[in-house]
This record gives C-alpha cells, structure tokens and sequence, in this order.
C-alpha cells in the first residue's frame, strides 16, 4: 500500500472555519489524506480563509505567493482555497494566482474529494454554489479526532439579517438549520467518545429553527433535548442576535442547569442613529432591556459583544453613546474592531470616519473593555467555581480547565484527570486566566 498523502490546512478567523477544517480533513481522510503540521512535505495545502478582517482577500493573496517556492520544488502539490474569500473571490483567485488548483465555498466541501481527483487530472475545479442539496445531509459529521472533552457542533449556518457592515449573508448565504434528529445523533456520538460540553455554533446560532418532531424546534427547546443525554453537562451556544433571543431562550438561561451562565451577545453600537444605519433592528434601550431580563432569569450571567467602532458617520457623541452602554451593561468579555469596508456591503458606500478617529476611539473602548474584563475577574477571586479541566497547563503538574463563565482557570494539581469537573476556589486572577486550587466537593 501506498503512504498516506498529506494534508496540510491552514484556518483563519472564527470557530465556525475551525469546525469546517475538520471536516474538510475528514472528508480528505476518505481520500487516502492525513493532517500534516507543516506545508513543507504537505501533498496538498488548503487555506481555510474567513472575510470578516480588513484586507482579507490581500492576505489571502500574500499566504499564497509564499507557496509559490514550494510548488516549484514538488509540482505534485496541489494548492486549495477555502471559506469565505473563496466564496467572495470565486474565480477571481485562480486568474490573480495561477499556483491555485482548486477554489471551494463553505458549501460544497463534501465535493473536495472529487475536486481533488479533477485537480490532479489538470482541471481547475472551481465550486462556490449555494446547495440545491442539503449540505448538512452530504456532510459526514463525526469528528475523527476529538480535542479534548469539549466539542463544537454546527446547527446553523447562513444569515438573514444582511447588517450594512457584513458580508455573512452574502458568503454564507441564507440561514439554514440542521434538523433536530442530526443534532441529537451528533451530540450522542460526541458524548459517547468522551465529550462533556458542547457549544452549539452557528452564524446566528438563536434564529435555530430545525425540523424536529411536531414542527420547527427552538434553539431552547434543542437545548433542553440535549441536557437530557447523560454524560453530557455543559451546554454553550454562539453567535446570537439580539433579536432572536426568544422568551423560551431566556427562560432556559434559567432553568436549564446545563446550559452555562455564559452569553455572547453582540451589540455592535450603543447609539441608535448608527445602529439603524447598520439596519440592526434593534436600540439601545431594547438591548439593555433584553440583559436586564436575561440577567433577572440567571442572575450570575457573564456577557460578552461584539462591537464597531468608526461606523460611517459616527460621530463622537454616537460613540459616547457606545461608551455609555457598555458603562451601564457591563460585559465579561469583549471583541471591538474599528469598521473596515467590505465591497458590495451597503456600509461600504458611506461616508468614512478617518483611520486616525477610528483608531483613537478603539484605543478607548478598549481600556474600558478590558476595565470590565479585569473586574469581572477579580469579582470571582474567593468564589467557588466548577472547572471543566481540558488539557496539562505549562507548569509540571497543573492542568487548565474552563469554569462555567469561560473563564481560563490553572490548578496546580497533578491528581486531577482532563475530562474530570471539579469545585474550584479561585485565589487570584492574572491578565487573561485564573488560578485556583481544588476543594472537597
Ligand atoms: N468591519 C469591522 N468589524 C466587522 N465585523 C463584521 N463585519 C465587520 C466590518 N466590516 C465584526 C462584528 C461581528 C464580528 C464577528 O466581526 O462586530 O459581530
Ligand atoms: Fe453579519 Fe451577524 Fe449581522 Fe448576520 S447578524 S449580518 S452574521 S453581523
């Protein structure tokens, strides 16, 4: 038999590309590929790309003009480009750099092997349709090789929202959901090998609508289905609209024990004016609102957002507005970035706040963000938390584990076993982690 080719991938940007990688290299596995760490012996090389950042598309050009030396050494090497640039860019990557063999969308990824053999025959398969199959049906889902007990499960993908900023809806296309009995099998199975919590990952994972027994499924009522599998006891979802946080949804924060007092929530804004022009569909005052009632059915919930700064046309008293609501709602944990324009977005055409604002107002928000963060942490030093333990920390002896806030939490402790969840009490609190030591549970 012949030595296994190699696969090497490279993924950019959010969890939802982490979780396609594996299945592409699962897809790949079926092809006679295993992952290799390294592009230097790689047989092939995907980029797994994300459009979210500024200049993605130039990144994506530069990464692969550096492979251009090792495709002149092994002319067998067949180059791939994944994700949303892909999806964007389409055959536009292949006429910018000819060293690319093959361009593939988020929704086709069950074709590669297909498209590898069409590659390594001397086509350019090109692929970026949006499915007249269901993906998620085609799709093999069972996840080879598990990192540890914690685990990603896409339920959702696609968005309907279309906010003047972002190009998800357009890359990702309309918003999909995986009927109720693929998720249960899939969680099933994640459990049986080992796996104690689950996020459950989508684009805009709450607008949830699976077909289930009886009709569409609720992202609370999949929730509460899956708190009822033994064996798994941590449930997490992300990324939700605040539109779509439905009352079912708040009132599982607050009965479902599994569910975790974590929630990522973003805001993008705190002034109405810029949040209309982003056609958010929501106020200041509604998110504030809709914490306050989250917060009245899980008190102790840690809340984390996303936010833009420089917006076109904000102006500084719209972001004082934005200083003002993270003051007032207080968040755990946050991602900001200045506003970068993406061709074909609404946003893209408006007048631009200069790169020299923007960046001074990031700089501000960002002291406040990390305000908060740092004070959220401290608030948990004498507390007593349930750590999740994942992997051995740096330090001889000490493991790393999540607590039921995600907060990062280091334990010296040489007995404790990756998978076990243990009572915690935190004694201090460093820049992005915790340190605690084990108690008598
Ligand atoms: N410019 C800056 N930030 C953006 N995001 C999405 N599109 C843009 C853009 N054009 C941010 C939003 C979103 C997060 C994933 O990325 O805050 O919630
Ligand atoms: Fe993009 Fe999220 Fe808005 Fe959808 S809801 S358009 S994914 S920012």
């Amino acid at each position: 038999m012949s030595d296994p080719k190699k696969l090497f991938i490279k993924t950019y940007g959010c969890q939802m590309n982490v979780y396609d990688s594996e299945r592409m290299s699962e897809a790949m596995a079926g092809a006679g590929y295993v992952e290799t760490q390294s592009p230097d012996d790689a047989d092939m090389i995907l980029l797994n790309t994300c459009h979210i950042r500024e200049k993605a598309a130039e990144k994506v050009y530069s990464e692969l003009g550096r492979f251009k030396a090792l495709k002149a050494g092994n002319p067998d090497l067949k180059i791939g480009v994944a994700g949303c640039v892909a999806q964007a860019e389409g055959a536009e990557i292949m006429r910018r750099q000819p060293l690319v063999d093959l361009v593939v969308g988020p929704q086709s990824y069950h074709r590669l092997p297909e498209m590898e053999a069409r590659a390594r025959r001397g086509e350019k398969p090109l692929d970026t349709d949006f499915p007249a199959d269901d993906k998620f049906d085609t799709l093999r889902h069972r996840p080879k090789a598990l990192r540890g007990p914690t685990a990603f499960l896409t339920v959702q993908e696609g968005c309907d929202k279309f906010c003047t900023f972002c190009v998800v809806p357009y890359t990702r296309g309309a918003e999909v959901s995986r009927p109720v009995s693929r998720v249960l099998e899939e969680a099933r199975d994640l459990v049986e090998r080992g796996v104690r919590e689950i996020t459950l990952l989508g684009q805009n994972v709450n607008a949830y609508h699976g077909a289930g027994e009886g009709g569409e499924w609720s992202l609370a009522r999949l929730i509460r289905a899956l708190a009822e599998i033994d064996g798994l006891e941590r449930i997490r979802f992300t990324t939700s609209h605040p539109n779509d946080m439905s009352d079912d949804l708040i009132e599982a924060h607050g009965t479902c024990e599994k569910l975790m007092p974590y929630l990522h929530l973003p805001v993008q804004a705190g002034s109405d004016r810029i949040l209309k022009r982003m056609n958010r569909n929501h106020t200041a005052e509604s998110y504030i609102r809709l914490i306050e009632r989250i917060r009245a059915a899980r008190p102790d919930l840690m809340l984390s957002g996303d936010f833009i700064v420089g917006f076109p046309e904000e102006t500084e008293a719209d972001f004082q507005a934005t200083l003002d609501l993270v003051e007032e709602v207080r968040f755990a944990s946050a991602y900001s970035f200045k506003y970068s324009p993406r061709p074909g977005t609404p946003a893209a055409e408006r007048r631009q706040v200069p790169v020299e604002v923007q960046s001074e107002r990031l700089q501000r928000l960002q002291a406040l963000l990390t305000r908060q963060q740092r004070a959220a942490q401290e608030e948990m030093v004498g507390r007593t938390v349930k750590v999740l333990f994942e992997k051995p920390g740096r330090q001889a002896g000490q493991m790393v584990g999540k607590s039921e806030y995600l907060h990062a939490v280091h334990v010296d402790d040489p007995s404790l076993a990756i998978g076990q969840i243990a009572p915690v009490e935190i004694i201090e609190s460093a820049s992005n982690s915790l340190r605690g030591r084990c108690i008598a549970s």
